[in-house]
């Protein structure tokens, strides 16, 4: 058989073979792998070109293209009317398997932002914002910081101007709570936080926090324990266990860290910094400390959803990286 020959068995074959076109995806790859491919039987028809006389090589060539062009247009025109819904004749076609959406999901940090809320808000905290360009007042003073304390260092605050800054924490809007509303208070407030810190695998320049502040005539720490215990238990399943640990903010007094008992690593790991409200800060902001008490705390996002889902390098949670968000 000739190389015209073969073409034309080919492409009676090709017709034959797609009347009627496959109604399902992988038969209609398949038929087109068998023509198209790159081992099908239209290459093969290009590898016998070389046996072909080189006086009738022209011909052949233009043959063997307009069987190639046919076939091709052909598969074109199926993927046109399997995009529109419309068949050849310009009627929709119903039976064409519709289009696949990818759908997007949430991320991560998103993700753990969202379960910290409905937990707060379950026992009766509302959510607030902040600004995340404030002055110093409210990032550092307010918050009982003395002027020559080292937050305040090149070293771990942006600064805008001497007096502005990008917050290093979301305890501004304690802040700005206070002076706009009148106590009782309980709010959380989640947010992004910036520290001019050398990037690694624990520290970034930029992550989330979730501020908690609760003020009443009759706050006291027993509350605080009792907020955090429920929370630290829907978080991290009824039966973890936590410490608090004496520790020390500038704006609380007590203040206190709470531990998770690690299983996994056998150690306990610091989730959140927490304490009654300093009465410096209550003074800032003409709350008489003598009538209003109150409780703060604080966490790390990224942290926690670092420790939720055995996350080791908090890098990634920044790198949009899709093989690695795909698993949440
Ligand atoms: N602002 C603290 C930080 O960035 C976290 C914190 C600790 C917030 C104790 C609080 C608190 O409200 O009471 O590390």
């Amino acid at each position: 058989m000739n190389l015209k020959e073969s073409i034309e068995s080919v492409r009676s074959s090709f017709r034959t073979d797609s009347d009627p076109f496959p109604k399902d995806q992988q038969s209609a790859e398949d038929l087109r792998i068998k023509y198209m491919g790159r081992k099908g039987l239209v290459s093969d028809l290009f590898t016998s070109m070389k046996d072909v006389t080189p006086e009738n090589r022209p011909l052949a060539g233009k043959l063997l293209n307009e069987l190639k062009q046919e076939i091709s247009s052909f598969f074109n025109s199926k993927i046109d009317s399997s995009v529109s819904g419309k068949s050849n004749n310009g009627e929709s076609d119903y039976t064409l398997p519709g289009l696949e959406f990818p759908v997007g999901h949430t991320h991560p940090i998103q993700q753990t932002m969202e379960d910290i809320k409905s937990i707060f808000m379950n026992i009766g905290f509302s959510v607030a914002y902040g600004p995340e360009i404030d002055d110093d007042f409210h990032n550092f003073s307010a918050l009982n910081f003395p002027p020559e304390h080292p937050a305040r260092d090149m070293q771990d605050t942006f600064f805008i101007d001497p007096e502005t800054v990008l917050r290093t924490h979301t305890s501004n809007v304690q802040i700005h709570l206070m002076e706009e509303q009148d106590p009782p208070l309980r709010y959380i407030v989640p947010g992004r936080v910036y520290r001019n810190e050398a990037i690694s695998f624990k520290s970034y320049c930029l992550f989330h926090q979730v501020e908690g502040l609760y003020v009443d005539k009759h706050v006291s720490f027993a509350d605080q324990k009792g907020i955090l215990e429920y929370f630290v238990k829907r978080m991290f399943g009824a039966n973890t266990k936590m410490r608090f640990r004496p520790s020390f903010f500038p704006f609380t007094e007590p203040s206190a860290e709470v531990d998770i008992w690690s299983e996994n690593r056998g150690q306990w790991l610091e989730i959140l910094g927490c304490g009654m409200v300093d009465p410096e800060v209550f003074k800032s902001v003409d709350f008489n400390p003598d009538v209003w008490h109150g409780f703060a705390f604080g966490m790390g996002i990224e942290r926690i959803c670092m420790l939720k889902y055995g996350i080791d390098d908090i890098r990634l949670l920044y790198q949009g990286d899709m093989r690695f968000l795909e698993q949440f």
